[in-house]
């Protein structure tokens, strides 16, 4: 069992997922605390509706980019699905509204409807990170992804993304043939681009976001579970869900191992654990396996997610 191991410089998004409750929040937390002691500008978002990062940290952080300590560059973001439907729609709505009601009279009131579709949310959050990253705001990323079914079909997402825009614009997918001839030559009203640079726009941007999550210099993948059955059962699940789509989780955190027994209750507790440890060690004998500790405190406040931070890394 190691420690995590992501010292490159170039990491610029690391994904915390996992099922509900086994320490998703507490990591991702550990963890930007830990790089924003190496001296980066680290963010550190939540897109769970319940303000999670304001109680782990016992500051208030809210829907904004919130500095979280003095001495560190590290900031906190409780994104709530309102801001990201709105930085969405801010983005995305006017290119929308623009390719089709160049065909069909519509309202503006469309962009709402396509903003309802499932998983646009995710797809914007990343999005909005590679934005983040890109334009040098911050060094890295760190990003608490709420339950472990939002992490699956995270994972599909560069893929419903082009979805999206196309349904977005059902009636260029149903006259496609005809626009293929046609698009290069339509320069939408208002507009200096024609139908075709704005498709393409949306195009290189889906592939932009596939490049990026697929990139293991830039994206890691931190997977927490419980030594448990069902911690295995849902991490073989999230792992061969990322095989599928051709990423690979590097780190496992098991979380809540108790480190002792001193009692009949923790003896049999832990050799519950040590039998899936065991499990786990031999499935996943290719990811880096990660031990933390169950405390008897709750980890609250800096000095607490401090402390296991630096459990967790071989930094
Ligand atoms: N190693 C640990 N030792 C002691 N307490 C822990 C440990 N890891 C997590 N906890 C506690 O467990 C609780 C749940 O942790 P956390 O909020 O990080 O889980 P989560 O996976 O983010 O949950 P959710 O799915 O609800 O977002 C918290 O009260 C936290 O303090
Ligand atoms: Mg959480």
């Amino acid at each position: 069992m190691g420690l995590i191991n992501i010292a490159d410089r170039e990491i610029k998004l690391i994904m915390v997922g996992g099922k509900g409750g086994v320490g998703k929040t507490t990591c991702a937390s550990s963890i930007a605390l830990k790089f924003a002691s190496l001296g980066r500008r680290v963010l550190l978002i939540s897109s769970d509706p319940t303000p999670s990062l304001s109680d782990i940290f016992e500051i208030n952080i809210g829907d904004r980019e919130t500095k979280i300590l003095d001495s560190l560059e590290l900031y906190g973001f409780e994104i709530s699905s309102e801001i990201v439907l709105k930085r969405w729609k801010e983005r995305f709505g006017p290119e929308i509204y623009e390719v089709i009601s160049s065909f069909a009279k519509i309202d503006y009131d469309f962009v709402d409807y396509v903003g309802t579709a499932p998983g646009i949310e995710e797809e914007y959050m990343l999005n909005f990170i590679i934005e983040l990253v890109e334009n040098e705001k911050y060094d890295l990323v760190v990003w608490d992804i709420a339950p472990a079914g939002h992490t699956l079909r995270l994972l599909q997402l560069p893929h419903l993304f082009l979805k999206h825009m196309e349904a977005a614009t059902k009636f260029y997918m149903n006259m496609y043939d005809y626009l293929e001839k046609i698009k290069g030559a339509v320069t939408l009203k208002g507009s200096k681009r024609t139908l075709l640079e704005i498709i393409s726009s949306w195009e290189s941007l889906s592939e932009k976001i596939v490049e990026f999550i697929r990139d293991k210099d830039r994206t890691k993948y931190i997977i927490v579970t419980i030594p448990e059955a069902l911690g295995v059962k849902l991490t073989d699940r999230i792992i061969e869900e990322f095989k599928e789509n051709n990423l690979s989780v590097e780190n496992i955190i098991i979380n809540h191992v108790v480190r002792s027994a001193d009692c009949p209750f923790h003896e049999k507790r832990m050799a519950m654990q040590q039998f899936y440890i065991e499990m786990m060690q031999k499935r996943y004998s290719h990811i880096n396996l990660v031990t933390l500790y169950l405390s008897a405190d709750e980890i609250k406040g800096i000095e607490r997610i401090r402390q296991t931070g630096e459990a967790l890394f071989s930094l």
